[in-house]
Formats: C-alpha cells, structure tokens, sequence
C-alpha cells in the first residue's frame, strides 16, 4: 500500500514551496510523538494542524455520518439550536493572529464548511497570514463558488464520494454524485481558464459496508476529475461494547460524559470481508492512473480483515494528537479529537488559545492518554486521527 508520504512526494516535485509548508505538520507531528510527549507529557510547544469544524449544519444526510447519520445527534432542531453559536468572523480572526506564528496547516470541515456565512472572508484572512489552507467539502457547492475558489487560490480540497453513482447516492443521497461531477468539471475549467493548478484536489471515500464492493467502479469514474490524491479511509467506528467502556473510562479518569462516540457505533463497518476489500484494492492499485491511492491507516494488506473483524485489536497506538493538533469546533471550543469531541479544553471566545492549549485541562488529558495501556482510550482504537498520527503496531 502507498503512504501519505507518496503525496509529499508529488507535490515536492509539482510546487516545492507549497511542500515545504505541508512538511511543517508531519514534522511537528514526529517530534511531538518523540521528543514533547516523552519529555514534557503535559505541555507542548508544537501546533503543525488545526481543524476547524465551522458548523453544524448540512445539507445533505449521509447514513453514516458520525454527526448526521442514523446515529448521530447533530441533527433537526438539535443542529439549528447549535447554529445559533457558531463563532463569528471577528473571532476566528482573533484565532488567526494568536497562532499565525507557529504556521499550522488548517483543515476546514463541519457539517458542511460552505455553510458557514463568512467562509470565503475567513479563508482570505488565513491565507493572507500564510496559512496552508485545505477545505473538506460534501462537493455540492463547488460548481456554484468554482470561480472564487480558483481567483482565490486555496490550496486544497478534500471532497466526499462514497461510491460510483447509484452507490454513492444510496450513502449520500440523490443526486449527490452529479453535483460532486459538476463542481469537479467547474473547478478544472475555472482552472483552465485561469491558468491556475490551485486548489489541489482529492477524493474522500469513507469505506462502509454498502460501498466496499463498489470501489473499483468509484475508481474508475476518477479518471477525468484531475485529482492530486484519492483518499479511503478504512472507517471511524465503535461498537456498543467500547462506547460503554470509552463512557465508564472517561467518567472516572476525566470527569466527563461522552456524547460524540456513540454517533460512530453505526454497524456500516460490520461484515465487510477483509480478504475481498483487500483484493479491491490491490486491483486499484495497479490501475494506471495518475494520482496516489492513500489507504488510512496505511495497513498491511493481509491485515485489513483484522481491521473490520477484531475492533478490540490496536493497529496503531500512542496517540500523539494532543501534542501537536486540535480541534476547534463551531461554538469555539477547543478540543483534541475532532470527531469525538466530548472533552472540552476551553473556549477560544472567551480565553486566548495557547492559554488554552496549554491549560489545567489540556495538561490533564494529556497525562491521562499518555498513561494508558497502550497511549490510547477505550474509544481511540479506530479514530481516523490516531491512524494517521500514532504509533504502527508491528505486523501491522
Ligand atoms: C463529517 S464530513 C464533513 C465535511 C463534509 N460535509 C463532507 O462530507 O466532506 C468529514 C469527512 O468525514 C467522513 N465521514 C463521515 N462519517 C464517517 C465515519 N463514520 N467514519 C469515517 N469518516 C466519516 C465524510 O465522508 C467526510 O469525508
Ligand atoms: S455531507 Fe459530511 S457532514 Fe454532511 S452528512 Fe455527509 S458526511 Fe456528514
Ligand atoms: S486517538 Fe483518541 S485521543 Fe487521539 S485524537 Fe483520537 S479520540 Fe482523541
């Protein structure tokens, strides 16, 4: 399997400056794993990535959406009550200027980040302060903004398709995969037109068991996007059985109720045949295409099954996270996990962040991953951020 690293590699020989920049996360990200977490466990001088989820809003209802799928709470009236606290321009801008320094790559997401009233001034603003900035988007809007995201040239776009046409609109719902087509066909225009190779641009696929089998169709129909990369990630997922154990851990190690994991205990990561996905992929690998396949985690390739069929089995452990990344989400909270976001640090609205980063709370966390068996909670044992950032089990 190809690693994150064969798109540093691409890009290094494309647009060494934009490189040099995204090299900064990967290299915070090792030596807080090596030197910080070992040294000073509770505290950090590193910030390579922060995520920004900007809403809780979305159009559309994918069925396996940690947020807004079958399980997921950011749902109906729930989700507007939310909407009402998203912060304000004026603050993220506030944001900006306290981390600027430390010149971490940012990754916009949501619910739906075109959501968000005041995107387009926001990433203008990040950019004018150096930032890398990367959007993650369902696609519905691109054909719409193509023109201003091309003028204002964002560095990168992770956009979701979950499936060839009829596959991924099951997930998705109707008549998404067009619209992700179209906005494709008008970013690449717009491109054109401009003269421009920004934004760069990628496939999200979020492998489930509805569209595991329809992969390679999926791949295929890549052919004409002009894609930098094409991402499968192996899934974000509990069971009842490591929500219960992830609920009583955090209750007494942390004080905390947990209501984010339970969202991801979907049963669409059940049943999927390791062997065949295996195949499936080993096929697409060999496809001639131009762009990387990413497989996260980045697995041994007789070891997916284990992946799907032993959920209580690390494939990678320590998470390394807390010392070098963090989430802000909609209403301004800060926390280290971005999908399971049940332990907030502290409010950049009301607290500047490095105090935040840095304070009673995060200090405790910290101590407390670093403590546990394996660097991990009970619920960490599939988080889409420690595949990409811990430890490789051996074997694995
Ligand atoms: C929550 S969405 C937010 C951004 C945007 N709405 C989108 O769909 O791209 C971020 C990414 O998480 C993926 N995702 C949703 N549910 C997931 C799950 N249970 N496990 C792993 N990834 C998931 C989505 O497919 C998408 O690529
Ligand atoms: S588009 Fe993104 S946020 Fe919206 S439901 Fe789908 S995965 Fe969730
Ligand atoms: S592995 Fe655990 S601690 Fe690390 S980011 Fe994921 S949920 Fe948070």
């Amino acid at each position: 399997m190809k690693t994150n690293i064969s798109v540093v590699r691409e890009l290094l020989r494309k647009d060494p400056v934009l490189a040099k920049k995204m090299v900064h996360p990967f290299v915070a990200q090792k030596k807080s794993m090596y030197v910080d977490r070992l040294l000073h466990p509770a505290t950090t001088a590193e910030l390579g990535l922060i995520y920004f989820r900007l809403t809780p809003l979305c159009n559309l209802r994918c069925v396996m959406c940690g947020q807004r799928g079958d399980k997921g709470v950011l749902k109906g009236s729930f989700a507007a009550g939310e909407a009402k606290k998203i912060v304000p321009l004026e603050d993220y801008k506030r944001l900006v200027d306290q981390i600027k320094h430390k010149k971490p790559v940012v990754y916009l997401w949501g619910g739906e980040p075109f959501l968000y009233p005041d995107l387009f001034p926001l990433i203008d603003y990040m950019m004018e302060a150096g930032l890398v900035v990367s959007v993650n988007t369902n696609g519905t809007f691109l054909e719409k903004y193509a023109k201003e995201i091309v003028e204002r040239k964002w560095h990168a776009l992770f956009v979701s398709l979950d499936g060839f046409e009829e596959t991924n609109d099951r997930i998705r719902g109707s008549g998404s995969y067009r619209r992700v087509v179209d906005g494709f066909e008008a970013i690449n225009r717009e491109k054109a037109r401009q003269g421009s190779h920004y934004p760069y641009m990628g496939v999200v696929t979020t492998v489930n068991n509805l569209n595991y089998k329809d992969l390679y169709a999926l791949a295929e129909a890549t052919r004409p996007f002009k894609l930098a990369w094409h991402i499968y990630n192996l899934g974000t997922y509990a069971n009842d059985a490591i929500v219960a154990r992830q609920r009583e851990f955090m209750k007494r190690e942390l004080d905390t109720d947990i209501a984010c994991l339970p969202g991801y205990a979907t049963g669409y990561n059940e049943d999927i045949d390791g062997q065949e996905l295996y195949d499936i992929l080993s096929r697409i690998h060999a496809m001639d295409i131009d762009h990387p396949i990413i497989t996260v985690p980045a697995l041994e390739p007789d070891k997916i099954d284990i992946y799907y069929s032993k959920l209580e089995e690390p494939v990678r452990t320590h998470c390394s996270v807390p010392w070098s990344q963090c989430n802000i989400d909609y209403n301004g909270d800060v926390c280290f996990c971005a999908d399971y976001n049940d332990y907030p640090l502290g409010n950049i609205r009301e607290t500047p962040f490095f105090e935040i980063f840095n304070g009673e709370r995060a200090r405790k966390f910290r101590l407390a991953l670093k403590n546990s068996k394996d660097g991990i909670f009970p619920g960490c044992i599939r988080c889409y951020q420690n595949m990409l950032c811990g430890r490789r089990v051996k074997g694995f």
